[in-house]
Formats: C-alpha cells, structure tokens, sequence
C-alpha cells in the first residue's frame, strides 16, 4: 500500500479536491491507497472544504464527506510515501520543515501531468468561481498520471 499526502495553503480548496477526485479515480483503478490532505497553514484547522470547493467537485461527482482542515503534522513526513503539494510555496514550506531524509517523498502534483503547461495549481481562494473548475481540470489530469504511474509499478498488484 501507498500512503499518499496532498498538501495546499489552507487545506479548504485544492487539497482538498485533489483527495476527493484522487480518491474516486483510484477506487475505480482498483488501488488501495491511504489518501489524506493538509494544508501548510493552520487558520482553517476543523473546518470543512470551502463550499464553492465542495460544489464544483460535487457536480463531477465527488465527494467530500468527511474532509476537515488540518495542519501538516511531523509525523505525515514518515507516514506518507508521497507529499504532493499544489504550488512552488507549498513546496518550499514542506522541504523547509521535513527531515532531510523525507525530502524526496515532496513534489509538485502537476508533475504527473506534464502535458500541461502550468506547474502550480493556483490558489482559487480570493477568485472567481471558476477558478474551482480549473483546479479540477488540473487535479483530474494529474491525478490520472499519478495512477497510471503507480498501476506501472510491478508491486501494485
Ligand atoms: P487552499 O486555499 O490553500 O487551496 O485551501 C486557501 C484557503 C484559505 C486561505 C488561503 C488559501 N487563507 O488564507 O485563509
């Protein structure tokens, strides 16, 4: 089993979304994964995700049932195979704070989508409601190439 992390700011819009549609897409691939998120930032701890977050989703049929705001713990950098975060300032907070021997588990999430042409999925959280969609758009592509990859490895079953 894999234990996977996906970590935004808040942990109320992208992360959250990344593990709804991550986890739907891979219950239907058949994997049996440990899916969690977290956010770099506290303010939001116990909330649930924000809802025009949850709304978007919910119309492409995911679920958010569940999902409370949390902070990364230290213990998540020895729980979690991988530690995906949204942007370039996700990753600078996790490499600063993991063990140095953690620091290889810690990776943008759009590099499984190298098809696109952005790296970061932006923050939707002062925008537009259809900044909620884009974030979809990118967490669906990017969580198809993280699944493919994993289904490509000998030991997936
Ligand atoms: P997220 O969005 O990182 O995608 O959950 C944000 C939510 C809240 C804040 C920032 C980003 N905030 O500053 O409260």
């Amino acid at each position: 089993m894999t234990a996977i992390l996906f970590v935004c700011l808040g942990n109320i819009c992208r992360s959250p979304t990344a593990e709804a549609v991550f986890r739907k897409r891979a219950l239907n691939a058949d994997l049996d994964l440990r899916i969690e998120s977290a956010g770099t930032g506290g303010w939001h701890r116990g909330d649930p995700p924000d809802p025009r977050a949850r709304a978007a989703g919910e119309a492409r049929g995911y679920s958010f049932t569940g999902q409370e705001a949390r902070r990364v713990e230290h213990n998540d950098f020895s729980v979690f195979d991988l530690i995906l975060a949204m942007d370039t300032r996700n990753l600078r907070d996790l490499r600063a704070a993991c063990p140095p021997d953690s620091r290889d588990k810690i990776r943008l999430f759009l590099e499984y989508a190298p098809a696109l042409s952005v790296s970061e999925v932006p923050d939707p959280y002062y925008g537009g409601e259809d900044g909620f969609d884009h974030v979809l758009d990118l967490v669906e592509a990017a969580s198809d190439g993280l699944i493919n990859q994993i289904k490509a490895q000998p030991s997936s079953g």
